[in-house]
């Protein structure tokens, strides 16, 4: 049996108890009714949602009569220190939101959306789904339910600004490309990676620009972070994906063997896609890839990228290309492991997709994995009608688990979901990886340039695609063994204390 840590199961007890917090908070949201049209074990939650809501209406009594009126939530006091935190490093002048979040000035006319965006947890841009799957992660940017409660107070208290005196320093402005990875406070990249530039015209076919860059290295080393991003802030605008493939030198270990998609695939083109090393994958909205302690990238000298950067043209003429950074682990403490990324798809065959006009449609596909393997995080990738993407691991001996589950994307964000060390899911060789994919080609989709158009398989943005890229570590059956029993023992450890 695989060991998953940090997973909250559907129609678990933690539902039940933060479906009475929601509503008691007055959140009970629409999230939850998309994630019961889309994925048939929430039909068992919304059986409960029902049943709980007496029981709801009369906890929320006991709470309104015990407690006193609550202190007015203001701006200055509590919703500008959230705001420092989780909003204000994209809504400033000149980073990517449309708008600033910085003075109560600023702020104010945007209470209503901000209500509306940060319940339905569409901002900030964290959209996993939080009941079902792993849910532990180096990364988190979402609002605690806390923060989402003291916003809404905020808006439905009429926004008031309260007294500036209680404003918190303001926060230095980062008005530059900033690499995710420095904010996050990772410190510089080593290396720096630039490819050549593209100048896109207003108006184009999509391009897939494709050019090779040297990386100037004189010996081996090894990455434990990268991160990718357009190489100008208007250039986040053209550039939907880019990635840097590792023109090999003399490496095959760098080569991923251990996963396959069925005879049928072998001479498909996504099936060599996953086979080619790559060092990353980014498209708009990810940060970076941060790799497990002990495991990463190797780069060896004389090895180039291969850049494979898919440009879209936005109505005005921009110049950009790509540059990756590159955090090596020091001399004399490389990692003993391999990190693989791999694209696991969502499709089955690769290409069969037929999403007809004003529809929504639902795809699957199936990856074996040949090793046991850690998955070390979940990216789900599509193009406009993507809508909801579920990853789940069938074990070789017939049961199942939800891994993660995104039921609201949005193609504007391609969030890398990273799973903290010791709730990364490690499963054995043998589990086949079931992604499953639904797509909203209708007019409720508020990505979609035109619902009346039939829409099948393909690279361009108009077109669809749908896999979920997940950085793999390969393990021996000892260092398998060793990481479930090392995982039980500390469960056990920490359900003692708990009793
Ligand atoms: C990682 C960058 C980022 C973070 C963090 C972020 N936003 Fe946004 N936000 C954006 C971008 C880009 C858009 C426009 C695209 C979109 O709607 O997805 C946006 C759109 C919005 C909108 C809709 C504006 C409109 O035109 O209607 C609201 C409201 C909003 N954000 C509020 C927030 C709040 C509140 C927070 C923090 C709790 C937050 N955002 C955090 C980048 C961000």
């Amino acid at each position: 049996m695989a060991i998953l840590e940090g997973f909250n199961f559907p129609a678990s007890g933690i539902i039940c108890v933060s479906l009475i917090r929601e509503f008691i908070m007055g959140q009970l949201i629409n999230w939850r009714e998309e994630s019961v049209m889309t994925n048939p074990t929430f039909q068992e939650g919304r059986q409960l949602r029902v049943s709980m809501l007496a029981v709801a209406v009369v906890l929320s009594r006991l709470v309104v009569t015990a407690e006193a009126a609550p202190p007015q939530v203001t701006f200055s006091k509590d919703v500008a220190p959230i705001f420092q935190a989780k909003c204000q490093e994209c809504h400033q002048p000149n980073s990517i939101a449309p708008m600033s979040l910085i003075t109560y000035q600023d702020a104010r006319p945007w209470a209503k959306a901000i209500r509306e965006r940060v319940i339905t947890r569409q901002m900030p841009p964290w959209h996993i789904d939080r009941s079902v799957g792993v849910q532990r992660f180096k990364n988190d940017m979402s609002l605690t339910d806390e923060q989402v409660d003291s916003i809404v107070r905020w808006v439905d208290g009429g926004a008031p600004q309260g007294d500036p005196k209680d404003l918190p320093p303001p926060k230095p402005l980062v008005t530059d490309n900033e690499w995710k990875a420095v904010r996050d406070g990772y410190g510089p990249p080593d290396l720096i990676i630039k490819s050549p530039e593209y100048t896109m015209p207003a108006q184009h076919q999509d391009v897939w620009y494709r050019p090779m860059s040297d990386i100037p290295l004189t010996e081996p080393r090894w990455a434990k972070m990268v991160e990718i991003r357009p190489t100008n802030l208007k250039g986040r605008r053209i550039i939907h994906h880019s990635i840097a493939y590792l023109v090999l030198n003399n490496d095959p270990d760098a080569v991923n063997t251990g996963t396959a998609n069925g005879p049928d695939r072998f001479r498909d083109g996504d099936d060599l896609v996953n086979r080619r090393p790559q060092l990353m994958e980014w498209a708009i909205g990810k940060g970076y890839d941060l790799f497990r302690p002990d495991t990463g990238k190797l780069i060896l000298p004389g090895e180039k990228i291969s850049w494979d950067q898919h440009i879209h043209a936005v109505g005005e003429e921009i110049t950009a290309g790509s540059e990756i950074g590159i955090w090596l682990y020091k001399k004399g403490e490389e990692p003993k492991k391999r990190s693989y990324l791999v694209a696991f798809t969502g499709i089955r065959g690769g290409r069969y997709l037929d999403i007809p006009p004003n529809s929504l449609a639902q795809t699957e596909g199936f990856t074996v994995l040949k090793e046991n393997a850690l998955l070390e995080n979940f990216q789900p990738h599509f193009h406009l009608r993507g809508k909801s993407m579920q990853v789940e691991a069938i074990l070789p001996d017939g049961s199942s688990q939800i891994v993660s589950y995104i039921g609201n994307f949005n193609f504007n964000w391609m969030t890398n979901y990273i799973y903290t060390d010791d709730a990364a899911p490690v499963f054995p060789k043998g589990t086949v990886i079931h992604v499953s994919a639904w797509y909203d080609n209708t007019r409720a989709n508020k990505n979609n340039p035109d619902p009346d158009q039939w829409v099948g398989y393909g690279d361009r943005t108009v077109d669809e695609m749908a896999h979920a890229w997940i950085n793999v570590v390969y393990l021996s059956e000892e260092e398998y063994n060793a990481l479930i029993a090392e995982r039980k023992s500390k469960t056990s450890k920490e359900t003692n204390a708990g009793n």
